[in-house]
């Protein structure tokens, strides 16, 4: 079956084209609304979108390609990514990382057997203020410890 924004994103998107009198403009924001929707962008999402905003497939592979924050793969329901970048290390993100490591049984790239939680380290999200921090999903936790951590994702399991 073809792909089709469902009627929320449809409706976000035909937003966009008005907001944006280019249509190239709204590339990341019809992006952005794609993986919320399918999780990742496979080529066949990115080719979806290209054709929504008359663009070649190449360039919008190229543009996804080049930002950290569009996902070529899946990932599970929450995705954590802990900041690794100099402000974070130096207020004990490793720590942080190794702990996630351990309590979830999966390292930098992966994902849990129930598909909960993928892991992966990033660069500096810029939340340097609040170090050490991390995202997950579209959410910034700052100001982490150890046991904070700890009660983020027992939580997380919890509700799911
Ligand atoms: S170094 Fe972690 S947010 Fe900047």
């Amino acid at each position: 079956m073809a792909l089709a924004y469902d009627s929320g994103n449809e409706q976000k998107f035909q937003e966009l084209l008005r907001r944006y009198p280019e249509k190239r403009a709204a590339l990341l924001p019809a992006l952005r609304l794609a993986q919320g929707q399918w999780n990742y962008l496979s080529d066949e999402v990115m080719t979806y979108v290209a054709g929504r905003l008359e663009l070649e497939p190449a360039e919008v592979r190229n543009t996804a390609t080049f930002y950290t924050m569009f996902r070529k793969k899946p990932v599970g329901k929450f995705h954590v990514q802990v900041c690794t970048n100099i402000a974070c290390f130096l207020r004990g993100s490793d720590e942080l990382m190794h702990h996630c490591e351990k309590k979830l049984g999966i390292h930098h790239g992966e994902t849990t057997e129930d598909g909960l939680f993928t892991l992966d380290h990033v660069e500096c999200l810029a939340a340097c203020g609040t170090a050490p921090m991390m995202q997950v999903n579209d959410d910034y936790y700052e100001n982490l410890t150890v046991a904070s951590v700890d009660k983020l994702i027992d939580g997380w399991r919890r509700s799911s």
